[in-house]
């Protein structure tokens, strides 16, 4: 069997290929630009961009893990035209009219598919890298807002598993990490796992506005979900241990397979 990972140097993407590669399968990964792509000497890297996919990207291509990007509809046409039979998409728990476009595209392809809709990935707490490491501090707002990082890992098991096994056609997984934490409980966590003493200096959201350089309509949306998670903790749903048959990672666990980044 033959696999096509897009977006396969990404967080989530990177790990799909190591996966898929585990279990044995051939694994072709797309890429705009296989000279920086790092990827494994196995892997067939190939040139491509999703915005304008040609046929070629898809020959030979059995099933296909697919990230949502622009419009999806000629490279699942193309897909389809070149003999895959599966999409697995990556597209998230958060209401995304792009998203819910690409899965809509998938689901009238006639193609197998399964949804993997994570919420915040653990992966985002590298954001709070820099300042662990050098003043051992997390400056940022909503301090009890509630959220459930998940472990790019355990998003990547789950598409692989999807991508690899029968039973999961036509599913929608929306994923969460295994806990409900606090801002402060994840920076607590880190600090635990890196063996440092984190502390987190609560901004209001207008200083942090200022001080993050993150363009306004970025900064405003997660300010919403930011201040959303501290009167509606996100929930803590059982995907992951119901499709891999073991628990989800923690923020410690994940901290602990990022310690250089924190140190
Ligand atoms: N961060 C979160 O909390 C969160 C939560 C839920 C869902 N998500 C979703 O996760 C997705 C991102 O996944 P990720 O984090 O694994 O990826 P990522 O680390 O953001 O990397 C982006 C990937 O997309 C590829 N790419 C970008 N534009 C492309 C194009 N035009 N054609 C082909 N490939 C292209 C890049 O490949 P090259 O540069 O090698 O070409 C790279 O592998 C997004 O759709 C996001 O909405 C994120």
């Amino acid at each position: 069997m033959r696999i096509l990972v897009t977006g396969a140097t990404g967080t989530v993407g990177r790990h799909v290929v190591d996966q898929l590669l585990t279990a044995g399968v051939t694994v072709r990964a797309l890429t705009r630009n296989p000279e920086t792509a790092a990827l494994p000497p196995t892997v067939e890297v190939v040139r491509g961009d999703l915005d304008s996919p040609t046929s070629e990207m898809f020959e030979g291509i059995d099933r296909m893990y697919l990230l949502s990007l622009g419009d999806p509809k000629a490279a699942i046409d193309r897909a389809k035209n070149a003999g895959v039979q599966r999409i697995v998409t990556l597209t998230s728990a958060v209401e995304d009219e792009a998203h819910q476009a690409t899965e809509q595209a998938v689901e009238h392809s006639g193609l197998e598919w399964t949804h993997i809709r994570p919420g915040m990935f653990a992966a985002n707490l590298l954001d709070w890298a820099e300042g662990i490491k050098t003043e051992g501090v997390v400056k940022e707002p909503y301090a009890n807002a509630r959220q459930t990082p998940v472990h790019e890992q355990d998003i990547a098991a789950v598409a692989a598993t999807s991508l690899l096994f029968n039973g999961h056609n036509g599913q929608t997984y929306a994923l969460t990490g295994p806990e409900s934490l606090t801002k402060k409980e994840q920076a607590e966590s880190i600090g635990h796992a890196v063996g440092l003493k984190v502390s987190f200096d609560e901004l209001t959201p207008d200083e942090w506005r200022t001080t993050s350089g993150i363009p306004d309509f970025v900064a405003d949306w997660l300010l919403d979900i930011w201040q959303q998670a501290t009167v509606t903790p996100e929930p803590v749903l059982p995907t992951v241990e119901d499709v891999l048959g073991r628990p989800a990672k923690t923020v410690c666990q994940w901290a602990a397979d990022h310690v250089g980044d924190f140190r």
